[in-house]
């Protein structure tokens, strides 16, 4: 079914590489924009079949069913909204764009015209991360308390966007999915070194309220000595750690928590106790998460379905970055989300 499709991709660089790949392993690689004439001749060398042009209007021009954008994110909003508009499916990198009102207008654009809008939330393909959400969906992992999430390494330090834009909007999307709401509340510290006169920050801690208590905290840095990934969902039965930058055992189930106990003279005061049990690593099998992204944008195109990571959610996610920020430049004030 897939081969009939014909994808295009827009932005071919580190990132883009990746999709590059993707899309033609899975027969629907059709056409390549970059304004980078040297990553084109490449490209052509490799997938003689592919047509390259450096104007999207070009592309326009090539028949495509859906085009995926990997540009830098200054540049999602107006290739998107051009291609929306001819009525091409649209799947665009993280984050969706610079700000919420974009969002709304690139989802406006597509669901007016019956379109499928992809984001490239692509942990939202990682098998760990679908694990947890089945735990929590099954309740063993029972009331979720809080996720605490960190993803830090040296660099890539963005120009045009602070570390908050270029690497929260994972985690915000992780915390989406499993609590499957929206945070009623968003506040933000950080500080920016590198690029002190820009005022762009290179480490952020952003923290999230929902509604039934639960919280989480997205820490942010492209300035630290350690590449980390890692993922604590805290819950009232069990607690879990999803570590990405461990080869072997990326998910371990901590069989730990505190309960209140009574003692057994009638009337006393109840105590707590902590409960400390077994580790589990439950098997996880290793899928390219951006292969499945690229299959979820395929099936949707197919389906009308709506995708995992939808538009809406992007706007949502941009939308807390949007928030995030305005929160840091006031040290932290915590801002109502209305989402
Ligand atoms: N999902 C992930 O894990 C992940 C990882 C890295 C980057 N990203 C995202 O991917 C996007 C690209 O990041 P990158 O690191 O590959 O950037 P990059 O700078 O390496 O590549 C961007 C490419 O887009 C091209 N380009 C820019 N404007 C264009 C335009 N108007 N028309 C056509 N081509 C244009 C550039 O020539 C360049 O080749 C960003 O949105 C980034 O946030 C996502």
């Amino acid at each position: 079914m897939s081969e009939q499709l014909k994808i295009g991709l827009v932005g071919a660089g580190n990132w883009g590489a990746n999709y590059v790949r993707n899309l033609s392993s899975l027969g629907v690689f059709s056409a390549v924009c970059d304004l980078d004439e040297n990553r084109l001749a490449k490209i052509k060398a490799d997938y003689p079949t592919v047509r390259t042009t450096t104007s999207v209007d070009e592309l326009l021009e090539m028949g495509l069913d859906g085009c995926v954008i990997a540009t830098h994110t200054q540049a999602h909003y107006e290739a998107g909204l051009k291609l929306l508009e001819a009525g091409v499916h649209c799947h665009i990198e993280k984050p969706l764009c610079e700000s919420s009102a974009q969002a709304l207008e690139l989802c406006e654009a597509a669901e007016s015209r019956n379109l499928v809008l992809m984001v490239g939330h692509i942990l939202l393909y990682h098998p760990a991360v679908e694990f947890i959400r089945g735990m929590i969906e099954s309740g063993e992992l029972g009331q979720v308390y809080y996720i605490s999430a960190t993803r830090c390494n040296l660099g890539v330090i963005r120009r045009h966007e602070n570390v908050m834009w270029s690497m929260a909007p994972h985690d915000i999307s992780i915390v989406q999915y499993l609590l499957n709401d929206d945070p009623v509340s968003v506040s933000a510290t950080g500080q920016s070194f590198v690029q002190a006169d820009e005022g762009i920050e290179d480490v952020t801690h952003l923290t999230l309220k929902f509604a039934d208590r639960s919280m989480a905290s997205i820490t942010s840095s492209w300035l630290d000595p350690e590449k980390v990934r890692l993922i604590k969902v805290v819950g009232s039965e069990k607690m879990v750690v999803f570590d990405d930058m461990d080869p072997r055992y990326k998910l371990q189930v901590h069989e730990k928590g505190v309960d209140w106990q009574k003692f057994v003279e009638p009337g006393s005061a109840s105590f707590l106790s902590i409960r400390s049990g077994d580790v589990h690593i439950p098997f996880v099998k290793p899928t390219e998460p951006l292969k499945a992204e690229c299959q979820e944008f395929i099936d949707c195109i197919q389906t009308g379905r709506t995708p995992r990571s939808s538009g809406r959610q992007g706007y949502a996610n941009v939308k807390l970055i949007e928030l995030g920020c305005e929160s840091l430049k006031g040290n932290g004030t915590p801002l109502m989300t209305g989402l």
